[in-house]
Formats: structure tokens, C-alpha cells, sequence
């Protein structure tokens, strides 16, 4: 895989910290890379490659968002590259084994979006001590698109479609479903597939035939336009759900038009500090920054924080100013961690149009 370099510092005296981003910037999610990247870059940018008396060099890596070279590419930066941080990965199926290396090597990790509980804790149940992330957690998304779907959407019942070997996929159903049931709806049918699929008719027969009111497509946006496209024309017309993984300029959206999903951030929120991120990301790359940009950039922020207030290289002292950070405005909300590295954070429903944009029609607070 490419990866990206800066030229080295010029001149003697200076510090200087070593930092990695990791994100896919190829295969099936690339945009999320892509926007992710540019987070990154703009957070650094306005920090002047700058955090205390350090100067911050970074390398890039992609991990194609494949788990395996997710675990290479971290260990070359590790051993090769000698950062003391990461930001990233993104999706949580890499995130979770690039968490454990970092975590063994007291390595920082910070990941912008990824949003499944084992990120920043072991199987085991045991802290990462070393993780942090951005975003909210699953289990809270789960929750919310449960909830909407209930109250908002006034269905009992509802059908999951999801992908049974991604760790997202799996935990944000399992997640939904709980919630869902808690509150007196009822599932219907649980359909799995895996990631080579892309023709879900014979799911799609199933589904219709148990007859729910709604579909609930907890994958990245790749998936759920080819499942959402299907169901359609199975006529199968009955409301789509799913989570953050729909936030992308290549969802198919005339396939989820009327479809609703959780996320982190609107672009049209009109809070100061939202709009001139929104402005200065334009400014720089031309278009407007999604979710996963806005977390990168967010993630980076706190890194770059967690050093200032260390003022130090030593991966224990910044891991410790960074969980102790309290209100820490970034974009995406205030950020104060739990004793698991989790900022508690509100969601936003956004519902998509056929014009491709995103309508913001709640924000849920936690
Ligand atoms: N939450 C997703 C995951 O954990 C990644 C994601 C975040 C995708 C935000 C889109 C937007 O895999």
C-alpha cells in the first residue's frame, strides 16, 4: 500500500513528535479515507504543525479497510516510523486490532469515527488504556435509531439486513434490536449476508414475506445502496433506517430517498463553531465537510491537545491530559471521557433527499 510522507524538519534544536494517520484511503469506503484525510490535514494546517514545544510530522497509511493490512501498517509505524500516536482508523473492523497493537506498544490512538465498543475495550472487558475516540458508541446509536422509529416513525415491527463478519454491522443491529424490543416493537426477520454479496434478492423475498414496517441497514453506504436500490424494486416500500455508515457523497440517493440515519454532525448546524469549520474546509478542499471529516478533524484536535497540555513525547503523559480533558470543544460537541475513552456526545437524525442532499431533522442528546 502507498503511503504518504512529509519532508523531514529542517535544521537542528527543534522537538519534534512523530504521528499516523491511518484511513482507508482505497477499496470499498473510500470516501470515508478520503474525507478522514482531509480532517486530518486541516486541524494540523491550523495548528501550524504545532502542538507545544513540538513539531508534529506525520505519515499517512491505508489501510484499503481491511483489517490485516489495518494490523501491517500499524506495526511499520510503530517500529519503522516510530510515532507515539495514530489518529484512526476509521471503521471500526480495522480500528478494533489497530487499537489492541497501539495499545501494546503505548502507542495513542485516537479514532475520529470508529464506533464499536471494543475499540477502546479488550474482549476481556479490560480498558485500552491508550484508545479514545471522537464519536459516540454504538449502543447510543442503536438506541436513537430504535427510538426514532418507534416514536417518530410509529412502527412496531421492523426487518435487520446486515453484514454477519463486520464488527459495525453486527453490533449496531444487535444494538438497534434490543432497544427496539425494549420499547415494545418487535423484529421480524434478521437477515445476514457477508462482504462479497451484492445480489440480496433472495433475502429481500424473505424479508417482504414476514412483512415489516420497516427496514433497518446498519452498513457502509456501498452496501446499503445496493440493498436499498433492490428492495425497491422488490417493492418492498416501507421506511429505511440505518446509521452513520450511510454518510457518504456515493450513497445511492435516489435508492434511500425518505430513508433516515443516525449520525454525528450536520454541516447545517448553525453553531459558530460548526460554520467556520464548514468554511474553512470548504475553502480548502471545495466541497462540504461530512461526518467523518468533521471527527478526523475532531480526533486530531484532541491529539494535538492531549500533547500541548503534556508538553512532552512521553505516551503516558499525553494519554493522561487527554482523558482528562473536560469540555473540550470540538466540532462534533463537547468532549469529556468516560473511565472508557468514550466522549458522551448527542446524535443527529438526517433524512435523505433525492436532490442528494441530507435533511437534519433532530438532534438526540444522550
Ligand atoms: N461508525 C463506523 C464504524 O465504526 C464508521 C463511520 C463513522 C462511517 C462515521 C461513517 C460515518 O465502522
Amino acid at each position: 500500500s502507498g503511503s504518504q510522507q512529509q519532508p523531514a524538519a529542517q535544521g537542528g534544536g527543534e522537538k519534534v513528535i512523530k504521528i499516523g494517520l491511518i484511513a482507508p484511503l482505497t477499496g470499498d469506503v473510500k470516501t470515508f479515507g478520503e474525507s478522514t484525510k482531509n480532517g486530518f490535514l486541516l486541524a494540523l494546517e491550523q495548528a501550524g504543525f504545532k502542538a507545544g514545544d513540538y513539531k508534529i510530522e506525520y505519515t499517512i497509511a491505508d489501510d484499503r479497510n481491511d483489517a490485516t493490512e489495518g494490523v501491517n501498517i500499524a506495526t511499520k509505524m510503530i517500529t519503522q516510523d516510530k510515532v507515539k500516536a495514530i489518529v484512526g482508523s476509521v471503521t471500526s473492523k480495522v480500528t478494533i486490532p489497530v487499537s489492541e497493537i497501539a495499545n501494546q506498544n503505548k502507542v495513542v490512538l485516537v479514532t475520529g469515527t470508529a464506533t464499536n465498543p471494543k475499540v477502546t475495550v479488550g474482549e476481556d472487558g479490560k480498558r485500552k488504556p491508550f484508545a479514545f475516540r471522537a464519536c459516540f458508541i454504538d449502543p447510543f446509536q442503536g438506541t436513537v435509531g430504535a427510538r426514532f422509529a418507534l416514536d417518530n416513525l410509529k412502527v412496531k415491527t421492523a426487518a435487520i439486513i446486515y453484514d454477519k463478519g463486520n464488527d459495525y454491522t453486527v453490533g449496531l443491529a444487535q444494538f438497534f434490536k434490543e432497544a427496539f424490543e425494549k420499547g415494545g416493537g418487535k423484529v421480524v426477520a434478521e437477515e445476514t449476508y457477508t462482504e462479497k454479496d451484492t445480489d440480496f434478492s433472495a433475502i429481500l423475498t424473505k424479508v417482504a414475506q414476514a412483512k415489516p414496517e420497516m427496514l433497518y441497514l446498519p452498513d457502509y453506504y456501498q452496501k446499503v445502496s445496493l440493498i436499498g436500490k433492490q428492495a425497491k424494486e422488490k417493492g418492498l416500500n416501507v421506511p429505511m433506517m440505518g446509521g452513520d455508515g450511510w454518510d457518504s457523497a456515493e450513497l445511492d440517493y435516489q435508492a434511500l430517498a425518505g430513508g433516515y440515519f443516525t449520525n454525528h454532525y450536520s454541516s447545517d448546524d448553525p453553531r459558530e463553531e460548526v460554520q467556520k469549520f464548514v468554511k474553512d474546509y470548504q475553502g480548502k478542499y471545495g466541497s462540504k465537510p461530512d461526518a467523518l471529516a468533521a471527527l478526523a478533524y475532531d480526533a486530531t484536535n484532541i491529539l494535538l491537545e492531549g500533547i500541548r497540555r503534556a508538553n512532552s513525547d512521553d505516551t503516558e503523559k499525553i494519554r493522561e491530559a487527554i482523558q482528562g480533558l473536560k469540555d473540550f470543544g470540538t466540532v462534533s460537541g463537547k468532549v469529556t471521557f468516560d473511565q472508557n475513552g468514550n466522549p458522551i456526545k448527542p446524535a443527529v437524525i438526517l433524512q435523505v433527499q433525492p436532490d442528494k442532499t441530507q435533511k437534519y431533522i433532530a438532534t438526540v442528546n444522550p
